[in-house]
């Protein structure tokens, strides 16, 4: 499976303070045995984020995105409403899933508004901006990704649609 990172950060994007979320996410990746197909990191620009998942997903360069950054309550915030901008149908359950198993680690992580959906043949996962929460977060959901990525990129068998 290949796996494609944005990183969503203002001060990223300035050189102001250094990306540790975006390398933090592609070394869980490639443990699970995903390929990172790429990697871009972009300030919180709703526009910009939208039309980046746009590319990715139309020109099948990714099974999987992984956002990581801006959904939080920050006014520049806006990862979520690009991915529902993107996306075709969503998928609820993978951020509740986050949530509940984050819950149990900081009272914060009710605090995360990220979302989740697809886009033709490619899942868009909304991760949080620290290295330690995009670490507890994709910990708990690789697995079960795992089974639903080869479910939505099925083109033949029992799984079929
Ligand atoms: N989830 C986990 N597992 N661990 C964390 O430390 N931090 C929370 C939450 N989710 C956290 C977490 C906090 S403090 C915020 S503000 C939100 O994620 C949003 O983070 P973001 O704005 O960096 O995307």
């Amino acid at each position: 499976m290949r796996a494609y990172i944005i990183t969503a950060s203002d001060s990223g994007c300035a050189g102001t303070r250094e990306d540790l979320s975006g390398p933090a996410a592609r070394e869980l990746l490639e443990q699970a045995g995903y390929t990172v197909a790429g990697y871009a990191l972009l300030p919180d620009e709703r526009g910009a984020l939208a039309d980046k998942m746009r590319e990715i997903c139309d020109s099948d360069a990714a099974d999987l995105i992984l956002t990581t950054g801006g959904t939080g309550f920050s006014p520049r915030d806006c990862t979520p409403e690009a991915t529902r901008d993107v996306v075709e149908r969503m998928a609820p359950g993978i951020p509740e899933a986050m949530r509940y198993h984050s819950l149990q680690i900081t009272p914060r992580a009710m605090l995360s508004r990220a979302a989740a959906g697809i886009r033709k043949g490619t899942l868009i996962v909304n991760l949080p901006g620290s290295p330690k929460a995009v670490r507890e977060c994709l910990e708990y959901i690789l697995p079960a990704l795992e089974h639903g990525l080869q479910i939505l990129r099925e083109t033949t068998g029992e799984c079929a649609r």
